[in-house]
């Protein structure tokens, strides 16, 4: 805070509560019993019949509204608010939130680490780790590859053991550590795309993941666009992939984007960016293990 603000809102509290005191100083200017016993204050309503007598505050009254303006400054003096004054207490809210979260640290560190010792596929068989595993998954994971790591649009579907990156345990933590980038080159303008082209390229493409009722001439002018277009460097002359590079295997029928001729199309096109976010410096190696025995229990 700049030391204009700083001193704004110290101006501005404290004249705040001087207010308060003047105004119950005002309010309290006639003394119980000093009023006459009708006396009224003047006001009157419904043509004179309703009148407001002059009746001073309750005492009891006066004194919690006394006793708040004491706690009021009291607060002041121990806790932030006045302007940059951090209050004799040093509290702040970001201080209690980091202890908190030590203490809670320090209370799971050595349940994760012993799940650390327990293989990816002997910790994916421990129900206790799997629920913890599971929590987990539903904070960091779920927004993305949903609840049951089904997937969504444009997020792969985690839990049906078709992978693009690898399913086995060193895989799987390979890409929550240091997470993954696709980049699947846009391809418009490619002379192989002309005419019939992107149609036949996409009928072949369907017809390795296995879509049915192709004719045999669109499957032969689609793959002779496919390997003119230059898809085999990256998917493979069989359309299998390379799993190392996240290149994926388009025989699998199993697609992050989508399998209709439209979607292809805009992928072919376009291109694709797909970005996995890398969650070492967020969850650590522990929680990664854990997380990933969860990935792997959803596919064993
Ligand atoms: C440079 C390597 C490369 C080339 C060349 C390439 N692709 Fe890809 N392709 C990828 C990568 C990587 C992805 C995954 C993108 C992602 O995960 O975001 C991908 C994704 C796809 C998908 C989406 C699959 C899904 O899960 O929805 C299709 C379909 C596809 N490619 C077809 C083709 C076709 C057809 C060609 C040729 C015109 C081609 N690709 C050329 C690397 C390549
Ligand atoms: C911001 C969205 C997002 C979040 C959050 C996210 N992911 Fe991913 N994840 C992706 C995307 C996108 C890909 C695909 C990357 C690509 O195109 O290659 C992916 C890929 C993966 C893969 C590789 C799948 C394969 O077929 O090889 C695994 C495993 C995975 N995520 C697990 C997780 C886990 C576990 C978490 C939670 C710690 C997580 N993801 C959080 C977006 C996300």
């Amino acid at each position: 805070m700049s030391s204009f603000w700083h001193w704004w809102v110290i101006v501005l509290v404290l004249a705040n509560i001087l207010g308060m005191v003047w105004l119950i100083k005002w309010a309290e200017k006639k003394k119980p019993g000093e009023a006459a016993e009708h006396e009224t204050t003047g006001h009157s309503w419904d043509e004179g019949t309703l009148a407001e007598y002059n009746r001073p505050m309750p005492r009891w009254w006066l004194w919690l509204f006394y006793i708040t303006i004491v706690f009021g400054l009291v607060y002041l003096i121990l806790y932030p608010g006045l302007g940059n004054f951090g209050g004799v207490l040093g509290w702040s809210s970001a201080a209690q939130y980091d202890r908190e979260v030590e203490r809670i640290e320090e209370r799971l560190e050595p349940i994760f680490a012993q799940y650390t010792e327990l293989s990816i596929p002997e910790l994916a068989q421990n129900d206790e780790a799997m629920q913890t595993g599971r929590r987990l998954f539903g904070y960091e994971c779920a927004v993305c590859h949903g609840v049951d790591g089904g997937g969504a649009r444009g997020f792969p579907n985690i839990a049906n053991d078709k992978w693009q990156w690898g399913g086995t345990p060193e895989k799987i933590v390979e890409t929550l550590t240091q997470g993954r980038s696709a980049v699947m080159p846009p391809h418009a303008g490619r002379p192989a795309l002309e005419g019939d082209g992107l149609d036949n390229l996409v009928a072949y493409v369907q017809h390795l993941g296995g879509r049915e009722g192709i004719s045999e001439d669109t499957i032969t002018a689609g793959r002779s666009a496919y390997e003119q277009a230059g898809c085999i460097a990256c998917h493979g002359a069989d359309g299998t992939g390379n799993q190392a590079a996240g290149w994926p295997n388009l025989t699998l029928g199993e697609y992050t984007y989508g399998g209709d001729a439209e979607t292809m199309k805009e992928t072919i096109l376009n291109g694709r960016s797909g970005e996995m976010p890398a969650f070492l410096e967020r969850l650590g190696e522990d929680r990664i293990h854990v997380l990933a025995a969860y990935v792997y229990s959803l596919n064993n």
